[in-house]
């Protein structure tokens, strides 16, 4: 499926229809280059579901943990500044995968042996007008 964002106003619809989408996938693998938007729609997308805590980029650590009003988790990380895969074991990136928790993952290519291979894929693509091209598949 393919979205086109044109504008920012529209992100709280557009999250809406990638959690539709979604159904209950739980590993949400967000790809696109730097300043794509990534961060910004995962905010959204986290507004749409109800989480209660305020949702930032997690700039020191590679993953957050928010919660919805009725103390379920979700997971937000960021592997932008990771060397090794094995930092990403060592913060106990498997648990949270296999958690049955859903688990928004930003620079998924960071770690590509350790990305479950059942998955929701979001590419965020600029286009020359500087739309957002969002597309969304399911990896099996
Ligand atoms: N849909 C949008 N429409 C307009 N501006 C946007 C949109 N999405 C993001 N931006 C703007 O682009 C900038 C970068 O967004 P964001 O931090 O979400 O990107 P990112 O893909 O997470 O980047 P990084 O790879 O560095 O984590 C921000 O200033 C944000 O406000
Ligand atoms: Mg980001």
């Amino acid at each position: 499926m393919e979205l086109k964002l044109s504008n920012l106003n529209e992100i709280d619809q557009i999250a809406k229809r990638i959690i539709d989408y979604a159904g209950d996938e739980t590993i949400w693998i967000f790809e696109g280059e730097m300043g794509a938007g990534k961060t910004t729609l995962i905010k959204a997308i986290c507004r749409a579901i109800g989480i209660v805590d305020e949702t930032s980029s997690p700039t020191f650590a590679l993953v957050n943990v928010y919660e919805n009003s009725s103390k379920e988790e979700f997971y937000h990380f960021d592997f932008f500044r990771i060397n090794d895969e094995l930092e990403a074991l060592d913060i106990g990136c498997d648990e949270y995968f296999y958690s049955d928790r859903p688990c928004f993952i930003e620079w998924p290519g960071k770690i590509p042996r350790l990305i479950p291979t059942k998955n929701l894929k979001i590419s965020i693509i600029l286009d020359a007008e500087s739309n957002r091209i969002v597309s969304l598949s399911k990896n099996e």
